[in-house]
């Protein structure tokens, strides 16, 4: 059966595109973000995982306002950037396994969780530049299958559903009959407001908490209601649903092996976890 191996959280801002773009990884200011990832591209080396799942949420570029699933997965062959954030020069596509994606849909939808099935797919910033904190040379060694949590368009899902939603990937993935290794990715967060009066709300104490109820309480935050989410981690902040969905994947217990936290990056406080499933 297939193996799920680890999970990455990690956040996403279109900014990290250009300073990748431009080699700033030693300046000052982006010094002490990129510095976080380089544990991580160790236990990459070791781990080598075969497949990754993405949890991403897509701003407004494969789905707009006028159809928009509140979970979506992809099925198609190969992935495309799309995105317009800052210029970012083209990446190379990503290949899908259309093979661990099916096996998702039917399992998912077996397990009350009917996602918008996607045989075409454009990604963004959310998808792109977590896999190029990953792997800086860009070169994919890995296939890959998005899953997308709506958190752009209200009504937006309860913080337990993306939790039952994670586990349910989890057993779906562990039911895989596939010698495959597979690694889940979780991107957005941390805390973060762009727009509004709140615009640069950061809340460091509720960051910290949150990355701690993962590793020791993970449904921890499946109390809050979206609003109560919105009022500690910024409307954006909401994009931790993509690390909640995660954790749930990994299932009953994780070490944590890395992480980094930093404010800010861009508006945005920045966060990052490596996670691997207790035996
Ligand atoms: C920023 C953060 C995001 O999550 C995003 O999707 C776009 C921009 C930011 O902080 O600039
Ligand atoms: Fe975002």
């Amino acid at each position: 059966m297939a193996q799920i191996i680890g999970g990455i959280n990690t956040s996403h801002v279109p900014a990290i595109g250009r300073a990748i773009h431009r080699g700033l990884q030693d300046d000052p200011y982006w010094k002490p973000f990129f510095d976080g990832y380089r544990p991580v591209h160790h236990w990459l080396a070791e781990a080598r995982p075969d497949v990754v799942v993405v949890f991403y949420n897509d701003h407004g570029l494969n789905f707009f306002l006028d159809k928009m699933p509140t979970f979506a997965i992809g099925t198609a062959p190969s992935y495309s950037n799309a995105d317009e954030g800052w210029g970012i020069p083209q990446v190379p596509a990503f290949s899908g396994d259309q093979d661990l994606s099916w096996h998702l849909v039917e399992s998912l939808t077996e397990a009350e969780f009917d996602l918008t099935t996607c045989q075409e797919m454009v990604v963004d910033h959310a998808f792109t530049l977590p896999m190029a904190l990953l792997w800086p040379d860009q070169t994919w060694p890995v296939k890959v299958v998005p899953i997308c949590i709506n958190t752009v368009q209200f009504p937006l899902p309860t913080a337990a559903r993306c939790w039952k939603l994670g586990q349910a990937v989890g057993r779906a993935i562990r039911s895989w009959e596939s010698d495959v290794r597979v690694m889940v990715l979780g991107t957005g967060g941390l805390s973060h407001q762009l727009d509004g009066e709140r615009a640069g709300f950061i809340n460091k104490e509720f960051d910290l908490q949150f990355m701690d109820s993962l590793v020791k309480d993970p449904t921890w935050s499946t109390r809050f209601s979206i609003h109560e989410l919105v009022e500690k981690a910024g409307t954006q902040g909401l994009e931790l649903l993509m690390w909640l969905a995660t954790r749930g994947a990994l299932g009953e217990s994780v070490r944590e092996l890395h992480r980094n936290y930093h404010i800010p990056i861009s508006n945005t406080a920045s966060g990052l976890m490596l996670l691997e499933p207790s035996p």
